[in-house]
Formats: C-alpha cells, sequence, structure tokens
C-alpha cells in the first residue's frame, strides 16, 4: 500500500518535513492531536497549529488529572485560541468510584479502559489523521513506533498515526522547547518527567527510566496506543 512506501522514506525527515508530506498527500483531510499536555504535545502543537489552526486537540479528560494540568490547558487553550475537545468518559468519576470503587488502585487497567480508551476510540471515529507525541525513547513498548502508521479502530476505519517526534530524544525535547520559549507543565521542574492521571504519577526514582513513575512502576501502558493494528505495543 502507497503508505507503507510513504512512511518509510519519511523516517529520515525533520519534523515540519514530515508534517509537509503527510499534509500534502491529505489535503483537507480531518486531523486531530491527542494532547495530555505534555511537553512532546506542545511541540507537535507548536508544528501543526502553523498548518492546521483549527487542528482538534483532544484531551482525554478522565477526571483525575493534577489541578495543575487543568490550569495549563485552559490557559494554553486560552493562549492559542485552540480547539480543545476535552474527550469524557460515560461515567463520571462520581458514579464510577460509588459503583466499582476507586479502580485505579484494584484494577488500573480496567479504570484506564474506562477513563481512556473507550472515550479516544469514539473520539477518533470522525479523522483521517491523528497525530500524537509519542518518541521511541519513552519506553522499550514504544521502540518500534514509526512516524506514520495505519490504524484500524475497531469499527473497521483506519487512520494514519502521526509520530513526527518519534526519534527525538528527551535532551531535544527540552532544547526545542527552550529555543522556543514554550511554556511547560510546572510539574516538571517538580521533578516529575511523565505526566499522567495524578493517582497513577509519581516522581520517578530512577531518572533514567522516566515512565517508572507511572502506575508505580506496575504497567507501562495504558492502552491507548496499543489498541490497534499497528501500534508500538
Ligand atoms: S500514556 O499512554 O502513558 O498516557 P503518555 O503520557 O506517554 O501516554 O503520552 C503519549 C501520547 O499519548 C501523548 O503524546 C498524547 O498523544 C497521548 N495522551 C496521553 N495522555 C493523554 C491525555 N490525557 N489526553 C490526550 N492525549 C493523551
Ligand atoms: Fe485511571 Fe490511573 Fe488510568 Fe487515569 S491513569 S484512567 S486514574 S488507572
Amino acid at each position: 500500500m502507497e503508505t507503507t512506501l510513504v512512511a518509510e522514506s519519511l523516517e529520515k525527515l525533520a519534523p515540519q518535513e514530515v508534517l509537509s508530506a503527510v499534509l500534502g498527500a491529505n489535503s483537507n483531510a480531518s486531523a486531530c492531536l491527542t494532547c495530555s499536555f505534555q511537553a512532546e504535545d506542545m511541540i507537535v502543537l507548536d508544528f501543526v497549529r502553523r498548518r492546521i489552526p483549527d487542528i482538534a486537540v483532544l484531551f482525554l479528560e478522565t477526571g483525575y488529572h493534577f489541578a495543575e494540568t487543568y490550569e495549563y490547558r485552559d490557559r494554553m487553550a486560552k493562549e492559542w485560541s485552540l480547539n480543545l475537545v476535552n474527550v469524557i468518559p460515560q461515567s463520571t468519576v462520581k458514579q464510577q468510584e460509588s459503583e466499582f470503587g476507586i479502580l485505579y488502585q484494584t484494577e488500573p487497567t480496567r479504570c484506564c479502559q474506562l477513563r481512556k480508551v473507550d472515550p479516544l476510540l469514539r473520539a477518533l471515529e470522525p479523522y483521517k489523521l491523528w497525530f500524537t507525541g509519542l518518541r521511541r525513547e519513552q519506553s522499550p513498548t514504544r521502540k518500534n513506533l514509526k512516524k506514520i502508521e495505519e490504524h484500524k479502530l475497531p469499527t473497521g476505519k483506519s487512520l494514519l498515526k502521526v509520530s513526527l517526534l518519534a526519534d527525538w530524544t528527551w535532551g531535544q525535547v527540552w532544547e526545542y522547547t527552550a529555543k522556543h520559549k514554550l511554556s511547560y507543565l510546572p510539574q516538571y521542574d517538580q521533578g516529575y518527567l511523565s505526566i499522567g492521571c495524578e493517582p497513577c504519577t509519581a516522581i520517578p526514582d530512577d531518572p533514567a527510566n522516566p515512565r517508572s513513575g507511572r502506575w508505580g512502576g506496575k504497567k507501562l501502558e495504558c492502552g491507548i496506543h496499543t489498541f490497534s493494528q499497528g501500534g508500538p505495543g
């Protein structure tokens, strides 16, 4: 399939070049970025918003994020006039906790399924292009990530998953952030290296393993990047 040929030839290109090639081959395609407001996502957004100012910025609103994350999200949405889409689970936190208890303590995989994976699957349906801030270096489960992957949703619909920073290092992320004077989530200054829902995010003991602070080191992925064909995990 043509997508595979394009994907291979794009692997060595810089983010702007990959972006131009993807948009050139998919002009007018509906596009979204899944955005946790971590540093990588802000860089991808910085690239993409210049080309698609009204790109849908999908935030998985689990109800369990840090207060600082909500504040930063709202500030950046205003500053960058983002088309922010809060993707909401079917149950509120209160409903889920009264029905099943504190799932992030007892069954985090189920909690992620209900609050992240299922809502994301529904939210991705209208789009043809899906941008992410994933990097290969982040986790062994991401080491085979390609800049462009074809992803099939359970409904059978396919979309192009684009990870412009797949080959970037942590150092490059912070070089870009400083050079372009991007603001960032305040939790980084406290020592957090990978930031998700508050109850499942800690400052990692081993800075060489940034995702060891997620889910108490008990799991590496919440499932939003492992549910479909071509996924890294
Ligand atoms: S996660 O799977 O462990 O949560 P991670 O925090 O490394 O992922 O982020 C990787 C990518 O997943 C981000 O670049 C973003 O595209 C997406 N992502 C993660 N969390 C969210 C969220 N709360 N809302 C939207 N996208 C998210
Ligand atoms: Fe629930 Fe934790 Fe997953 Fe967030 S990261 S959805 S709180 S288990």
